[in-house]
């Protein structure tokens, strides 16, 4: 086989999905804390002259960063012929503009910088929004997994009667794919952010869907404000205890626990991030782009 897998430590379920995918060996590695915070690596398996898949989601992406330079130069150093990264959640992707002066773009650095590290890129629904694609702040070729059909099966099958509702205009490319799929109606609502963790989210006259399941969908519950705020502003509606879904599972420090406070009927989730909510498997969808790069 030309091509290896090997995880970053926390990416076991990925990696062996994207070996079952393709029946290719998976390369173990050693990493392990040196007792100053310096990171060790140790490659146990044969690389040189194959194409090495890292597993790898970039949630908590600061320490990672350096892993993944770390790991990709000792791939290189061992012969692997080409370095491919699949990473289910890609960070930095929301400083995509300088917002206030002195600000920089940190979404075209982190591009920047990956593409340096390896040769390849597969990513779930990454945040693009004022970037509208990968290629332009990316040079390395990349794919974009969409968990939108996923998603909108898991809709068909386990709620009757959904309205669908994105939380602000930046969710409206994805719930509006989904609808169309699911072949039910949605709405999206406005959303004003104040801060990181304070939102403020207005809820349009939709006393015509109170017969259906709200499904609120975003991309990212980061510290899940987004989220809590549209449970509010639903039930203040007078509508039905929404669902929350989301792509990816990043829940800040307490986020989890707050958004059940929150009064939402269920908390779901795609596998991008390994959380407890996760319910949709995007996994099989990553393995088949990460073919498209091999
Ligand atoms: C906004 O740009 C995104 O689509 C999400 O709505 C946002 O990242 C959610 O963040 P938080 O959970 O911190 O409100």
């Amino acid at each position: 086989m030309s091509h290896v897998i090997l995880a970053y430590p926390g990416n076991e379920a990925l990696s062996a999905s994207l070996a079952a995918d393709s029946g290719a060996e998976t390369v173990p590695v050693e990493f392990r804390h040196f007792p100053d915070g310096e990171i060790y690596w140790r490659v146990a398996g044969e690389v040189a002259g194959r194409t090495a898949i890292i597993a790898c989601g970039l949630e908590r992406p600061n320490e990672k960063a350096i892993g993944l330079f770390l790991l990709a130069s000792t791939l290189r150093e061992l012969g692997a012929r080409r370095i491919l990264l699949a990473a289910p959640y890609l960070s930095y992707m929301r400083q995509d503009r300088s917002f206030h002066p002195g600000e920089g773009v940190s979404a075209r650095y982190f591009a920047q910088f990956l593409s340096g590290a390896v040769d390849g890129l597969v990513s779930v629904d990454p945040h693009l929004h004022r970037i509208h694609d990968l290629r332009e702040i990316y040079t390395i070729p990349t794919r974009v997994v969409s968990a939108a059909p996923m998603i909108s099966t898991w809709i068909a099958q386990n709620i009757d009667a959904p309205v669908l509702i994105g939380p602000d205009s930046e969710s409206e490319q994805w719930v509006s794919q989904v609808a169309r799929d699911a072949n039910c109606p949605f709405v999206v609502l406005e959303k004003k952010r104040y801060g990181d963790r304070s939102v403020e989210v207005s809820v349009p006259d939709i006393a015509q869907l109170r017969d259906r399941t709200p499904v609120l969908i975003d991309d990212i519950i980061s510290s899940a404000k987004t989220m809590i705020a549209a449970v509010q502003g639903v039930l203040k509606a007078g509508q039905r205890a929404p669902v929350c879904l989301g792509v990816h599972a990043i829940f800040a420090d307490a986020a989890y626990d707050e958004l059940k406070r929150a009064g939402g009927a269920r908390i779901v989730t795609c596998n991008t991030i390994p959380h407890q909510t996760n319910v949709i498997n995007v996994h099989p969808a990553v393995a088949r782009a990460i073919s498209e790069l091999l």
